[in-house]
């Protein structure tokens, strides 16, 4: 069991902020990507379609024996409770808020995230369940994720400048001094969201957060990769996606600074 793969999943570039952040903290694991690039993105989507890419997702990951899965991905999670596995499974949305509601200094968060997520209101009872007395500004941003894929390996910094500074004009006026970024594409453009939000909003990327819950977990119950550890041997990451993976290929290896392979399959 130790040595299985961590199984995580997104509709696509996001979840590689959280590859990033596990090769970080968890550097001897293997891991197992899988990325839904043929139906990204995920956002626009309603909540029973996202259900079954999640449910179709899941399987997907638990016919690779991976020994946990990562939900990579606020829509999803945002559904987690109606979604079940023969693995435990993580979302990133609890971490996110535990974390803003311990840094805030004034009880004032902000959360920026997709249409889906926003509309399930996953983020704002979250927080407000932690502590009545923290207030939430929400705010749905349904142009990034697609600008994100679109155009990663291009220059597209104005324009996605222009909507950055279109969605969070209210909130920041709304005193907030956190912000968490509640999709993980947005830490891939994290740089130009700290830009516009200044010094003062402390930014919380969820694909951070979660290594944190994810450590503790594994350590209780043993699931550490011993063998790789012990011989200190890297983890591998495989990557598959369920659109072009030469596509993804591309844009991936942008973000990840590191040569890939990637795979299709059909769900
Ligand atoms: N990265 C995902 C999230 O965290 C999905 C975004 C999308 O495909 O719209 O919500």
């Amino acid at each position: 069991m130790n040595e299985s793969s961590i199984g995580v999943f997104d509709s696509g570039l996001g979840g590689l902020t959280t590859i990033k952040k596990l090769k970080q903290y968890l550097p001897h694991e293997n891991i197992i990507y899988f990325g839904d690039t043929y139906n990204l993105p995920y956002g626009d989507k309603s909540r029973d379609t996202i259900l079954d890419y999640a449910r179709k997702n899941i399987s997907f990951l638990e016919r690779q024996h991976v020994k946990l899965i990562l939900i990579a991905c606020g829509t999803v999670g945002s559904y987690i409770n109606l979604l079940k596995s023969n693995v435990p499974m993580f979302d990133i949305i609890v971490p996110a808020c535990e974390r803003a509601a311990e840094i805030t200094t004034n009880n004032r968060i902000g959360v920026i995230c997709t249409d889906r997520a926003f509309k399930s209101n996953s983020y704002k009872s979250t927080i407000e369940n932690i502590n009545k007395k923290l207030y939430c500004a929400q705010q749905a941003c349904p142009k990034l994720v697609p600008l994100i894929e679109s155009s990663y390996n291009t220059d597209n910094t104005d324009i996605l400048k222009t909507f950055i500074k279109y969605y969070l004009t209210s909130i920041i006026r709304d005193d907030i001094d956190t912000l968490i970024l509640g999709c993980t594409h947005y830490p891939v453009i994290h740089n130009l969201i700290s830009e516009i939000t200044g010094e003062k909003i402390k930014l919380i990327n969820p694909s951070k957060e979660i290594i944190r819950t994810l450590i503790e977990y594994m350590n209780f119950h043993n699931l550490n990769n011993t063998h790789n550890r012990t011989n200190n041997i890297n983890g591998t990451v495989e990557y598959y996606v369920s659109g072009n993976p030469d596509e993804f290929r591309q844009k991936a290896q942008l973000f990840l600074n590191d040569n890939i392979q990637v795979t299709k399959v059909r769900l």
